[in-house]
C-alpha cells in the first residue's frame, strides 16, 4: 500500500493521489488503534488530521513508513522523536492556514469586544437591547499574543491595523528578531508581564508537555481583571476547569475558543456562557486554506512516494538511522 489515509480527508489533490497510487482509505481507523497498526504496517506513508495519534507505540508497527503527511500545521498527534528516529519525514504545510487561523483569532476579538453573539440573540428574539449591547473599542487596548510563531504574527499585524498594541511572549523568539519590527509587536521576557496589561491573550502555542494547562488557576490569577481569553490553538494549552472559574468570578470577562481539551467536548459549563463563543476547531477551516493544505501534502506525498524529497517536512530524519 503506497497511502494510508485513517481520518476523514476528501479534497480533489488527495482523489488524484488515487489515480497514480494504491490508496486505503478508512475514515473511522484512527478510533482504533490496533486496526491502525495493522493497517500502518503495510503503508509507505500515511495521511492524518489531528485525530489519528501516531504514537511511537504505532510507528514501531510501520516498518516501511517513509513519510507522514499531516493536513495541518499541529504536530500534537504525532511522536516526533519515534518519527525521526525511523527516518520518516513529517510533511506539513507550514504556510498554508496561518492567515486563515489569525483572521478567526481576531474576529473573535472582535465579537468579543463588541458583543455581537448577545446582540444577535437578544434582536432575533424580538429584543431592541442597546444598553446592555454597549462594548469596547479595540483602538488604544493590548492584545497579548502568547506564541509569536506564524500565526501570533499576523494578528499583531491585524492589532495594529486596528490601533491596538501587541505584546509578544514566545520564549523561542529573541529581542532582535525582525518579526517584532514588522510586525510593531513589543517582546515581554515573562508572560506575566504581558497579562498584566493585556485587555485581550490570544493564544498561538502548540501544544507541548511544557504548555499543557500553562494557562492555568494561578496564571488566571494573574492577569488584569476583566481581560478576555482567545484561545485558537490546541485546548490542552488551557485549563477548562480553571477557566470556567475565572469566569465566574470575573477574573476574565470572556472567552472564545475554537479548540477544547477533549474534542468533541462534553457539554457543560462552558456552553452554557453567555459571555463564551465556542465553534468546532474550525480556524483552518476556510476554501482557501483546505485547498492550500490538500494541495501542499498531497504534492508532497507524490514527490516523496516518486523518490523526490519533500517540499514542506518539519524534520530531517537521517535515512541511514531505519531499522
Ligand atoms: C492545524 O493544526 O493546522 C489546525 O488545528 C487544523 O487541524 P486539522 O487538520 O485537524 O483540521
Amino acid at each position: 500500500m503506497d497511502i494510508l489515509i485513517s481520518e476523514e480527508l476528501d479534497a480533489p489533490s488527495v482523489r488524484r493521489l488515487g489515480d497514480k497510487y494504491k490508496v486505503v482509505s478508512d475514515a473511522l481507523l484512527w478510533k482504533d488503534p490496533a486496526r491502525l497498526k495493522q493497517a500502518i504496517a503495510g503503508a509507505r506513508t500515511v495521511m492524518v488530521r489531528n485525530q489519528t495519534q501516531l504514537t511511537a507505540d504505532v510507528l514501531a508497527a510501520a516498518p516501511n513508513l517513509i513519510g507522514i503527511g499531516r493536513v495541518g500545521v499541529g504536530l500534537d498527534n504525532i511522536d516526533m522523536s519515534a518519527a525521526n528516529k525511523q527516518g520518516i519525514v513529517v510533511i506539513v504545510p507550514l504556510d498554508a492556514n496561518a492567515t486563515s487561523v489569525a483572521e478567526l483569532a481576531f474576529g473573535f476579538i472582535l465579537t468579543l469586544a463588541r458583543k455581537i453573539p448577545k446582540a444577535d440573540r437578544s434582536t432575533k428574539s424580538g429584543g431592541w437591547d442597546r444598553k446592555n449591547c454597549t462594548g469596547m473599542e479595540l483602538n488604544g487596548k493590548i492584545v497579548a499574543i502568547c506564541g509569536f510563531g506564524r500565526i501570533g504574527r499576523k494578528v499583531a499585524t491585524f492589532a495594529r491595523a486596528f490601533g491596538m498594541r501587541a505584546i509578544a511572549y514566545d520564549p523561542f523568539v529573541k529581542q532582535d528578531s525582525p518579526s517584532l519590527a514588522e510586525t510593531g509587536a513589543t517582546l515581554a521576557t515573562t508572560l506575566d508581564e504581558a497579562l498584566a496589561v493585556a485587555d485581550f491573550i490570544s493564544v498561538h502555542s502548540p501544544l507541548t508537555p511544557e504548555t499543557k494547562h500553562m494557562f492555568n488557576r494561578d496564571l488566571f490569577a494573574r492577569v488584569k481583571p476583566g481581560a478576555f481569553l482567545i484561545n485558537t490553538s490546541r485546548g490542552g494549552v488551557v485549563d477548562e476547569s480553571a477557566l470556567v472559574e475565572a469566569l465566574r468570578s470575573g477574573q476574565l470577562g470572556g472567552a472564545a475558543l475554537d479548540v477544547r481539551e477533549k474534542e468533541p467536548p462534553v457539554i457543560a459549563d462552558l456552553e452554557r456562557m453567555d459571555n463564551v463563543i465556542l465553534a468546532p476547531h474550525v480556524a483552518a477551516f476556510t476554501l482557501e486554506a483546505q485547498t492550500r493544505t490538500y494541495e501542499a501534502v498531497a504534492s508532497d506525498i507524490d514527490r516523496l512516494l516518486s523518490g523526490d524529497p519533500a517540499k514542506n517536512f518539519v524534520n530531517r530524519p537521517r535515512p541511514e538511522t531505519r531499522g
